[in-house]
């Protein structure tokens, strides 16, 4: 089955400009719009690829760092790239890994256009990023470029809101208070108009799953997180 190739509403520029403008207030938004329940998505993400034995990790669109920081957290030994395009949350995430002596990289670097070699790395991971890609498909291509044969990736993403009633009054919170919040706290509202556009516009789970299958993953599997809100998506490179 073929999957149509599809990406971000806005252009790569217009998300750039935005998360470098929305970059102080990033990390307080997430944990205050999330209910602090963003923290324990990314720990299963961490758990994850750990499975693996996993010892050079890039973390794409890594912004404030908050994924790569909690891979270093679980094991000190292992090396964590993180890479983004919005130097401003690199700017956060450097003062972040600094505060907690952790060392890990963060590189200025557009993930469809990774600067790194075929075979790079055992685990790569994406938390939140893949649906500001202007073309989801060429993100999981470039990938797998990058992992090493056996290596795993792991996306977390916001999936479509569900369908019922829990996903129509998340998608009552996705669609009006949490633009309005976001907004207000920020100063930003284009930012977090962009948000829910960004997540109804992004692929359903089984979807995301086919493309992994066409950019050439295997052993795919992924899981719900809280209801729905938050999905991980896991595949290797055979
Ligand atoms: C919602 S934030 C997620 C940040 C972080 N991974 C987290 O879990 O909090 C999305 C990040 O993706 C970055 N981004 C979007 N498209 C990108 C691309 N093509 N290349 C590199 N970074 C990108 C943005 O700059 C932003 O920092």
């Amino acid at each position: 089955m073929s999957v149509v190739n599809q990406g971000s509403p806005e252009t790569a520029s217009q998300v750039q400009s935005m998360f470098g403008a929305i970059a102080k207030r990033y990390d307080f938004l997430n944990s205050f719009l999330s209910l602090g329940i963003d923290k324990s998505w990314r720990d299963e993400a961490v758990k994850t690829v750990f499975e693996k034995d996993a010892m050079r990790i890039l973390d794409v669109a890594t912004g404030t760092a908050d994924l790569a920081l909690a891979l270093k957290r679980e094991r000190i030994t292992a090396e964590v790239i993180g890479v983004d395009f919005a130097e401003p949350m690199l700017a956060i995430g450097r003062q972040k890994a600094a505060k907690e002596q952790l060392e890990v990289k963060l590189e200025p670097a557009d993930g469809l256009n990774l600067p790194f070699p075929d075979a790079s790395f055992d685990a790569l991971t994406i938390a939140y990023g893949l649906r500001n890609f202007s073309n989801y498909q060429a993100g999981l291509i470039e990938f797998y470029r990058v992992l090493k044969p056996g290596g795993r990736l792991v996306i977390l993403e916001f999936p479509p809101p569900p369908k019922g009633l829990f996903g129509q009054l998340f998608r009552f919170y996705f669609m009006r208070v949490l633009p309005l919040l976001g907004g207000l706290i920020s100063g930003k509202h284009e930012a977090y108009e962009y948000l829910p556009t960004s997540v109804l516009n992004f692929p359903a789970p089984d979807v995301l799953a086919t493309m992994m299958k066409e950019a050439g993953f295997d052993k795919i599997r992924y899981k719900l997180q809280t209801f729905g809100v938050s999905a991980i998506h896991v595949g290797d490179k055979s």
